[in-house]
Parts: C-alpha cells; sequence; structure tokens
C-alpha cells in the first residue's frame, strides 16, 4: 500500500494524459477521410467530456495493463474509448428524460450548455468514437486483440450492461414496490459495474493477460464497481455538492432505489469496507504488484469526490 498522496498524484498524472488523449481525438478539424466534424457537435462532444473527472476508468485500463508491463499510446487509447462511453452516459443520464441535471463536474450539464438534441447526438457520437478507436490499428496491432476489445466494451454499455442497468434505475423510480437488496445489487452492477469491471478487462486484454489473471481482474472489477455505487449514493446524502460537482440529495428526491435508501448509512459503509476486502483477495494473485490496484479500491470507498 502506497500514501494517499502518492496515489493522488499517480491519479492525476494518468488523468492529464487522458485529457491529452481526449483533446486529440477531438479536435474541431476533420480527421484524414472525414468529411466534416459540425462545430457545435464537436463543441458539446468537447464539453461531455474535456476538463473534469476523475478518470477512474481509464486509469483502471492504464494500471491493469501497467500489471503486465504494458504502456504508452495505444493502451491510453483504449482507457480514452472507455472514457469517451463514460462521459456519453453522463451526458444521457443527466438529460431531463432520465435524472434531469443541471450541474456536472461544475459546469452546467451537456443539455445545459448546449440543447437536448445536442446532447443526445454528443452522447450518441461519443458512443460510436469510442469503438472507431478500439478497432484503430494503432490502438493495439493485434487484430485478435481489438475484436475482443471492441465485443468487452459493446457487451458492457449495452443491454445487458450499463444501458440495461439506466432502464432499471428508471423503472424502480415509478414502480409501486420498491425493490429489495438484490434487485438493487443487479442494477448497480449493470448500470455501473458493468464499464468498471470493463475497464479492468481492457487493461488484461491490451496486457495479454493469462486467463487465471484475467479473470482475477474481472472479480476485482466487479467488487470495486458495486463499491463504487455504493459510494455514489452515500456521497449523494452525505457529500459536499461542491467537492462532487454535481447536486446533492437528488436520489431520495427522485425515488431511486439505493441501498443506502434501503439498509441506511452505516450498513452501507461497512458493506463497502467488506467489498475493499473482497477486492484485496482477488489481488492476491499478483503479490505486491497489485498495491496501486489495492489503493485505487481503497480511494473508491474514502472518496469525497
Ligand atoms: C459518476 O461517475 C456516475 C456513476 C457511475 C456513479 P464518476 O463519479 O466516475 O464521475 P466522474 O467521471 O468522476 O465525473
Ligand atoms: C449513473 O448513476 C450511472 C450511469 C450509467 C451514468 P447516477 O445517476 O447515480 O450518477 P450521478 O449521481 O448522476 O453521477
Ligand atoms: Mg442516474
Ligand atoms: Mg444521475
Ligand atoms: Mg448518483
Amino acid at each position: 500500500m502506497t500514501d494517499a498522496e502518492t496515489f493522488e498524484t499517480r491519479l492525476a498524472a494518468v488523468a492529464d494524459e487522458i485529457e491529452t488523449t481526449l483533446d486529440g481525438l477531438l479536435t474541431a478539424a476533420p480527421r484524414p477521410g472525414e468529411t466534416a466534424r459540425p462545430e457545435r457537435l464537436i463543441a458539446a462532444m468537447r464539453h461531455a467530456t474535456l476538463g473534469g473527472g476523475k478518470r477512474l476508468r481509464p486509469f483502471l485500463v492504464v494500471e491493469c495493463a501497467a500489471l503486465f508491463g504494458r504502456s504508452g499510446a495505444g493502451v491510453l487509447a483504449a482507457a480514452a474509448a472507455l472514457e469517451c462511453v463514460h462521459c456519453y452516459s453522463l451526458a444521457h443520464d443527466d438529460l431531463p428524460a432520465m435524472d434531469d441535471d443541471d450541474l456536472r463536474r461544475g459546469r452546467p450539464t451537456v443539455h445545459k450548455a448546449f440543447d437536448e438534441a445536442t446532447a443526445i447526438l454528443a452522447g450518441d457520437a461519443l458512443l460510436t468514437l469510442a469503438f472507431e478507436v478500439l478497432a484503430a490499428p494503432s490502438t493495439d496491432a493485434d487484430p485478435g486483440v481489438r475484436a475482443a476489445l471492441v465485443s468487452s466494451l459493446a457487451r458492457a454499455s449495452g443491454l445487458a450492461g450499463m444501458v440495461g442497468g439506466q432502464v432499471l434505475d428508471l423503472a424502480a423510480e415509478s414502480a409501486d414496490a420498491s425493490p429489495g437488496e438484490a434487485q438493487i445489487r443487479t442494477l448497480q452492477a449493470m448500470k455501473t459495474g458493468a464499464l468498471i469491471t470493463c475497464a479492468c478487462e481492457i487493461g488484461a486484454l491490451v496486457g495479454r493477460a493469462g486467463d487465471d489473471e484475467r479473470t482475477a481482474l474481472i472479480e476485482y472489477g466487479r467488487t470495486i464497481g458495486l463499491a463504487f455505487q455504493l459510494a455514489d449514493d452515500l456521497l449523494d446524502v452525505e457529500g459536499e455538492a461542491e467537492a462532487l460537482g454535481k447536486a446533492t440529495a437528488k436520489d431520495a428526491a427522485r425515488g431511486k432505489a439505493t441501498l443506502v435508501g434501503l439498509i441506511g448509512i452505516d450498513e452501507t459503509r461497512r458493506q463497502i469496507r467488506a467489498l475493499v476486502e473482497q477486492a484485496d483477495a482477488h489481488l492476491a494473485l499478483f503479490g505486491a504488484r497489485g498495491a496501486v490496484l489495492s489503493d485505487t479500491a481503497r480511494f473508491i470507498a474514502e472518496r469525497r469526490r
């Protein structure tokens, strides 16, 4: 385990690299082979992705790949692709038809800064850009690995992943009976856990991890994914809007199905602590090399932002 400051420095350094990678992907000028990049669309895509966010998912890609000695532009491109899907999910999550939020990462949400149609379309374009990046030979020289990256992100993002989870999240808002613990876990594993797990899988794929190593990283991802959403729900209750860069006390007001609403703050905290221990157990295979990922689990559990 490293100290919190060392961890934050490492997270910030990767966040900088991701910012630069995203900035390079989202140029105003068309790239070779493109006809035009509509000005308002690229501006909204840049607003949705640049200048904020913890960059936790790309950090996981980078650190999982680093376990196997892999780093560099291709890894950063794969990590940035995943962040594009995450940022699209936030832009859509904030729409009036969904959570109806005005503030994200300390700035107006995409539909507030632009308009609803542009926020929907910017999200769509970020989603498809992600797959374009994963399929590019410059991301990984091995076509089999590229196909596996595309498949992993597609599964994590869609029907049985993030989008499916968002549907369950919204359905629970208007359900007659509030969902039980098992149902809430399922929706959280899908809406948030799937992309976090995918980050670990992408790191394993670009790192050419062996089967056991890949399985361990996927299990680690599932565990911290649950902890991440529990922490998010806790922060909605007791976090500070300024540090979070988004409104708080929204979940109960909207009738969201959260574990903290069902089992309370103390029990939620206890479950988060238990998940951190489980995450460490999944990392045992890596010995001392797993230290940064172990710190990441702790960061997720204790975060204030
Ligand atoms: C917020 O994700 C949405 C959830 C899945 C809970 P993050 O807390 O990772 O948001 P950013 O990327 O740091 O803004
Ligand atoms: C969002 O969950 C999960 C997504 C797929 C975007 P929340 O709705 O709880 O995320 P915040 O609190 O708005 O960031
Ligand atoms: Mg939501
Ligand atoms: Mg929301
Ligand atoms: Mg939330």
